[in-house]
């Protein structure tokens, strides 16, 4: 007899992989061939349900999928959209706009970093006067939300500024897609990236690359990796229906399937934005109410991750903390931070207010210090 299957887990309140639904879950309980024309129908669908996700535009720009975790994809399209000559600056304030520049350096890509502090924006002023003084840069990236905090960073500035010098503009979209509104259109973006796990609420085992076809047009033959060739991957997508190159997380992409019909169900990325708006605000409330701080000032803060200071008692141990909400259900964070002792709660995933409420009850029980 089939053992029944335990769906009902710790709930994790952190930023990918995230608690997901009984029935994205269960959407994964089939075995199909990655050459299969029924399963390339429904990677073809995808495809495009994110291009509609991403604009109105729909027929300038194309989705790709790339085998593996958010990282994959980005150093897919960091290693096969600049080419020899070109040159990228990497805007960070954070371990994910870090992670780019380590990723061109290891590419031996020409690169520049302008390192931010993590616990603010960058300066517009800095980023314009680095693309004024270096006119070699044909390339920008920047992290739209930084992980590491929580930050918001401020696209749709950067892009203007971005395209006032006429660079290529790539987004590490991450843990924002799906989950707060963004047009690709308007923000003039040209590769966006994300993952099957973050905001879509699917699980892990791809990247998402949404990029504008006349660019991406022009990257055959650039990859600096065989496996992470993104204008390959596209062309083969493309060209044979929905076909990957290579072995695809089937399970995977049916779970994703399943879980854009719930974000349509849902009422789309606006309803998911006041769900996610509306239980980080229940969550910050609560954790004032037991007096922990937020580390990034309101007005720059999402909606997906926050960010707290330890509280001030030397007795606090997070690992002790962590066990006692692991013990009670709940998965929080560690921080991230260089220079400050902090920890994260997300919310994004199939998280709703009883949950968070029933986590400030369980934080409010595990206060030992
Ligand atoms: C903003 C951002 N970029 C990149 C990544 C890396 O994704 P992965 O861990 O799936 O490789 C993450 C992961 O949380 C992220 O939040």
């Amino acid at each position: 007899m089939m053992k029944k299957i335990k769906t009902a887990d710790k709930l994790l309140l952190t930023p990918g992989p995230l608690s997901t639904t009984g029935t994205v879950k269960h959407a994964m309980m089939r075995d199909m061939s990655t050459w299969d024309a029924d399963y390339n129908r429904i990677v073809t669908k995808i495809r495009k349900k994110l291009v509609e996700l991403a604009t109105a535009k729909t027929g300038l720009y194309t989705a790709v999928l790339m085998q593996g975790s958010g990282t994959f994809a980005i150093e897919s399209v960091l290693g096969s959209v600049i080419p020899e000559e070109g040159k990228l600056l990497v805007v960070s304030n954070g371990v994910y706009g870090r992670r780019m520049a380590k990723i061109a350096s290891v590419l031996k890509i020409n690169f520049v970093e302008y390192e931010a502090e993590e616990t603010g924006q960058p300066s517009l002023n800095r980023i314009e006067e680095i693309l004024q003084g270096d006119q070699g840069i044909t390339h920008v990236a920047v992290v739209h939300i930084e992980t590491t905090t929580g930050m918001i960073n401020p696209l749709t500035i950067i892009s203007k500024i971005v395209k006032k010098y006429n660079k290529i503009f790539i987004v590490d979209a991450m843990s924002s897609f799906g989950g707060i509104p963004i047009d690709i259109f308007n923000m003039q973006i040209d590769f966006l990236i994300t993952s099957s796990n973050k905001c879509i609420q699917g699980v892990p085992g791809f990247g998402i690359i949404i990029a504008l076809k006349d660019e991406l047009e022009k990257c055959g033959g650039r990859a600096r990796s065989h496996s992470l060739d993104l204008y390959d991957q596209w062309e083969t997508m493309e060209n044979d229906s929905g076909k990957w190159r290579f072995t695809s997380p089937t399970h995977t992409v049916l779970a994703f399937q399943k879980a854009l019909c719930e974000l349509e169900k849902e009422g789309g990325v606006e309803a998911r934005y006041i769900r996610y708006r509306e239980n980080h605000d229940l969550l910050v409330e609560g954790m004032k109410k037991l007096k922990f701080k937020t580390v990034i000032p309101e007005n720059i803060q999402s909606p997906v991750i926050t960010s707290f200071h330890y509280p001030k008692s030397g007795k606090f141990n997070f690992e002790k903390f962590y066990k006692k909400l692991k013990d009670r259900g709940f998965v929080i964070y560690p921080g991230k931070l260089g220079k400050m002792d902090t920890f994260r709660i997300a919310n994004i995933g199939n998280i709703k207010k009883k949950d968070i409420k029933n986590l400030l009850k369980a934080v409010g029980k595990s206060v030992f210090w």
